[in-house]
């Protein structure tokens, strides 16, 4: 059981629409100064949440109904980049760091044609292999796979606080943990829609899936004052790029048999750039 529920993100699918956050921000905060706000990727993993008691990991779970999740801990302890113990000085006895765990996007190619000689379906996005990594029964399998984490959240805590998402992620980063790429604090909507550019145009070179761009308010009590709807914090929001597109030809489709016998269709495509990898 998570001690503080894990929240969803409310979509925005323009920058007319992430402006129309700022201003219902505002608007309830009763507000006409600019906000401070945090703009980051949104990674296409695995949302987690890991328990620290007295600086050592005790428990790893994964998001479930957001109110209870998986017990995962056995596994995400194979991934290099998380933490065993808090690093620094400031050790609080209690805190819930939350994160994505996601897939190398290269990790996530070379799975799928192994999937596919093996007849297996292939995962339909990084999400889902990273998801398919940390529910293995044999840890040793996700031991092999190439899983990374990104911190960017906050559940309970007991010993320490924080008044600021940039205080906590300054925290992350003394403490040793991976925080998101290209992360930026910023001040009002215009300088939130240059960060969101930016991670699109360098997306491609990600080495991770980024779906989007999450922005957030910066201050923990305005945060507080803004609250939640059900199950969305009305101090966050979610830019969600368009898919990439291409448009190729199909050159053939072979029906392929598994080790268990099933069959699956694969499709040979006349070979295409996209996102900066090559489909075929
Ligand atoms: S913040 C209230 N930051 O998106 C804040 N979420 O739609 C909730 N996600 O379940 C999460 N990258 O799995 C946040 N940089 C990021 C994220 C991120 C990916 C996922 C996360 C969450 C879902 C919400």
């Amino acid at each position: 059981k998570h001690t503080e529920p894990m929240l969803s993100l409310d979509n925005a699918f323009s920058h007319d629409e992430v402006r129309e956050f700022d201003e219902r921000v505002k608007r309830f905060l009763k507000t006409g100064k600019e906000i401070e706000y945090t703009v980051e990727p949104k990674y296409d993993g695995l949302a987690m949440e890991l328990t620290y008691r007295n600086g050592i990991l005790y428990k790893a779970s994964t998001r479930g109904d957001g109110y209870e999740g998986e017990d995962v801990t056995v596994n995400i302890k194979t991934i290099k980049a998380v933490p065993m113990k808090i690093e620094g000085e400031e050790v609080p006895e209690e805190i819930d760091i939350r994160g994505e765990v996601y897939i190398d996007i290269k990790e996530f190619e070379a799975l799928n044609r192994e999937r596919a000689k093996e007849g297996e379906s292939p995962f339909a996005n990084p999400r889902n292999a990273a998801a398919g990594s940390i529910r293995q029964l044999d840890s040793s399998i996700t031991s092999k796979r190439k899983l990374y984490l990104a911190c960017y959240g906050i559940g309970f805590t007991k010993g320490i606080e924080f008044t600021s998402q940039w205080e906590f992620i300054t925290w992350l980063k003394k403490a040793r943990f991976p925080v998101p790429a290209l992360i930026k604090l910023v001040r009002g909507i215009d300088e939130v829609i240059d960060v969101i550019k930016e991670i699109e145009e360098k997306r491609g070179a990600f080495s991770f899936e980024a779906d989007g761009a999450v922005i957030k308010v910066n201050d923990f009590e305005l945060q507080k004052a803004l609250g939640i709807k059900t199950r969305e914090p009305r101090w966050a929001a979610a830019y969600k790029f368009k898919a990439h597109q291409a448009i190729t030809n199909i050159n053939d489709i072979i029906a392929s048999v598994g080790r268990t016998g099933a069959i699956t269709p694969v499709a040979f495509l006349e070979p295409v750039r996209i996102g900066g990898v090559t489909v075929s």
